[in-house]
Order: structure tokens, then C-alpha cells, then sequence
């Protein structure tokens, strides 16, 4: 099993405003869903708050530490980074770490490679970001150009 942490950063590597994405390019949505279909998108609780419903043709992972969650079809409630390890290790699919920042660093030293897509903004207010230093240990594979100045890059974890 791969896991793969995806995710959207401006140039100040903001990826959050007020609990929500800071902008909405459907060519990166695009992108997300074909990357990630089929497989299992590990979340916080407080992304799972910004979509409207489970994504579909994946397997919703929503960790909380909340103890009344709704039950939903395809979407799996868990409280810890672990439990959502294990469960990656019976599934015949790939991980996603989708976010948000505190996701991102939970899953820090498991990530295996990331699909990084750099948003030609410099959002003002951001509240959410990616540490300077979340690629440190990753090098660049692959890059594709998705318009709208969007441009995603592969990166693999060295060594
Ligand atoms: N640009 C992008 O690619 C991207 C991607 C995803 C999200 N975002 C943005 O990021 C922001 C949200 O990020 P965030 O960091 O504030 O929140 P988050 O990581 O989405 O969710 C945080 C919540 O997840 C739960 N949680 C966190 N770590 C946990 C752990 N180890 N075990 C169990 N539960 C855990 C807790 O829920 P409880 O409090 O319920 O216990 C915590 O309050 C939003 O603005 C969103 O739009 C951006």
C-alpha cells in the first residue's frame, strides 16, 4: 500500500482560509478526483466540514476523537493515525492523506510521496498552512501542467 499525501498550496503555502479551501480551481478538483477514485482519503474531521458529502467512489477515513459521529454510507470514523494504518493494510488500495494541516502532520513520516499543486495566488488571511519544510526528505519525479497556471508536482520520497 502507497500513501500519498495531496494537496493545494499557494505561494505562501497556505492551504486554508476560515475552514474552507481559499479558492476553487475545478481543474486541480479534476485532478484530486482522478488521482484519488478508487481509493481510501484519510481526513480530519474539520475537511470532512467543508465537503458537502462523502466523496464518492472512494472510502471516506474521518478521524475525530468525537465520540457521536453520523453514520454515512462509505465513510469510516476513526481516532487515531493508527487505526487508520491498519485498516490501509486489509484494503487492496492506495491511502490518501487529504488533509488538513494537522492531518498532514500526523501522517508526516508515513507519507510516501506527495502530489503537490502550486496555486499562483498569495491568498490574503490564510489561517491554515504547510510547514516550510514538509517536502525536506522528497525529491521532484514528475510535473504536469493542469492551465489556469496551476502546475502539479510528483514527488518521491529519496533514499
Ligand atoms: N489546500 C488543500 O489541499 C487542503 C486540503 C485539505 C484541507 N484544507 C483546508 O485545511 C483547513 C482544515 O485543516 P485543519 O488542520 O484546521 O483541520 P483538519 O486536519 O482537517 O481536522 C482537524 C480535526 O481532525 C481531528 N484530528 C486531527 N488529528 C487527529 C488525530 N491524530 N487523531 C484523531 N483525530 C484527529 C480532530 O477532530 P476533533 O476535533 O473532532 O477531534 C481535529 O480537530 C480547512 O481550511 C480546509 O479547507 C486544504
Amino acid at each position: 500500500m502507497t500513501i500519498t499525501g495531496i494537496v493545494a498550496v499557494d505561494r505562501n503555502l497556505a492551504i486554508g482560509k476560515g475552514g474552507g479551501l481559499p479558492w476553487h480551481y475545478p481543474a486541480d478538483l479534476k485532478f484530486f478526483k482522478e488521482q484519488t477514485t478508487g481509493n481510501a482519503c484519510v481526513m480530519g474531521y474539520r475537511t470532512w466540514l467543508t465537503l458537502k458529502r462523502p466523496l464518492p467512489g472512494r472510502l471516506n477515513v474521518v478521524l475525530t476523537s468525537r465520540a457521536e459521529v453520523e453514520p454515512r454510507e462509505s465513510v469510516v470514523w476513526l481516532r487515531d493515525k493508527q487505526s487508520a494504518l491498519s485498516l490501509g493494510v486489509y484494503l487492496k488500495c492506495d491511502l490518501f492523506v487529504i488533509g488538513g494541516a494537522q492531518i498532514f502532520e500526523a501522517f508526516r513520516e508515513e507519507i510516501d510521496r506527495w502530489l503537490v499543486t502550486e496555486v499562483p495566488l498569495a491568498v490574503e488571511g490564510a489561517d491554515t498552512f504547510m510547514p516550510q519544510d514538509f517536502l525536506r526528505g522528497f525529491g521532484p519525479r514528475d510535473t504536469r501542467d493542469l492551465g489556469d497556471g496551476l502546475k502539479v508536482t510528483f514527488y518521491e520520497r529519496e533514499g
